[in-house]
């Protein structure tokens, strides 16, 4: 039978996916900012917080010993992981709300499933276009029934790079530098707008690696999964995990040279 990875894939399908019809209802009867968060362009919307709260409250009710962290409520949960087989969800109700704010059919809905500190299961769901990528640790990475594995490409001077900013400014300035430092050197850039997206990208190689400094646990808990289970490395300097410092997603042919380049570049450091 299903295993309890299985089952919490499961949850995390059918959570994404009600909550992707509240995030698309709520986006079709119109948005605004309704609050700022660390800067002045880092903006919540009132639907970021109406969807978290629908899949808080979810899981509370069908798994109380639970806990819960959350993008834009923080940590919380009825019991404390106490359970035989505690778990806690990481959620990131709207990834890439400034797309969700102007309309731009590309945001997600990113709910990871961690036992013990490792990610089971993640799904990341975009409400505007249906995409759905699912995987759980051990069992591979898919999107609508096809596995993924991630690009074929060998050559960094040939390789689509996606990567995104923070908001803080200071950042976004180190940010910057490091993207000067790589643009000459790669095929080209994205900046799509949504992390947990970039990663599902990189596992089906539609963009070959991607990497981001500043990235949060919600950002990253489910997409990381996906593109690991594709088959790519993601990590961070020096054989660290992937976190705040950096995150790198990239297939083993690129990951050497991808993660020496922004080593050189200083890319884990600055604000
Ligand atoms: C942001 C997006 C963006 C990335 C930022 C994230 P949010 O998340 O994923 O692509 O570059 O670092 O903060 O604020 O839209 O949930």
């Amino acid at each position: 039978g299903a295993g309890f990875p299985d089952e919490l894939l499961a949850i995390a399908v059918d959570l994404a996916r009600r909550a992707a019809d509240t995030a698309a209802r709520m986006r079709a009867a119109g948005v605004s900012a309704v609050a700022t968060k660390s800067t002045a362009t880092d903006v919540v919307t009132a639907a970021d917080r109406a969807v978290e709260r629908e899949i808080v409250e979810t899981l509370h009710r069908i798994r109380p010993q639970d806990t819960v962290l959350g993008e834009e409520y923080g940590t919380g949960g009825a019991g404390a992981a106490t359970g035989p087989d505690p778990v806690r969800w990481i959620v990131d109700p709207i990834d890439g709300t400034v797309n969700y704010l102007y309309g731009l059919p590309h945001y997600a809905v990113s709910i990871a499933a961690e036992v013990a500190g490792v990610v089971v299961a993640g799904v990341v769901r975009n409400p505007a276009t249906g995409d759905e990528w699912t995987a759980v640790r051990g069992g591979g990475a898919y999107r609508d029934g096809r596995r993924l594995t991630g690009s074929t490409e060998t050559d960094l001077r040939q390789a689509l790079v996606g990567t995104g900013f923070g908001y803080d400014p200071a950042r976004r300035a180190h940010q910057a530098a490091v993207l000067a430092g790589l643009i000459t050197q790669v095929r080209d850039i994205r900046r799509f707008g949504a992390a947990a997206i970039d990663l599902c990208l990189a596992a089906e190689g539609a963009v070959d690696v991607c990497y981001e400094k500043g990235l949060n646990a919600w950002d990253h808990a489910a997409g990381g999964l996906i593109a690991s289970e594709a088959g790519l490395r993601v990590e961070g300097l020096d054989g660290r995990p992937a976190g705040p410092d950096l995150l790198i997603a990239a297939p083993p042919a690129l990951f050497g040279p991808l993660h020496e380049r922004l080593a050189r570049l200083n890319a884990a450091g600055g604000p």
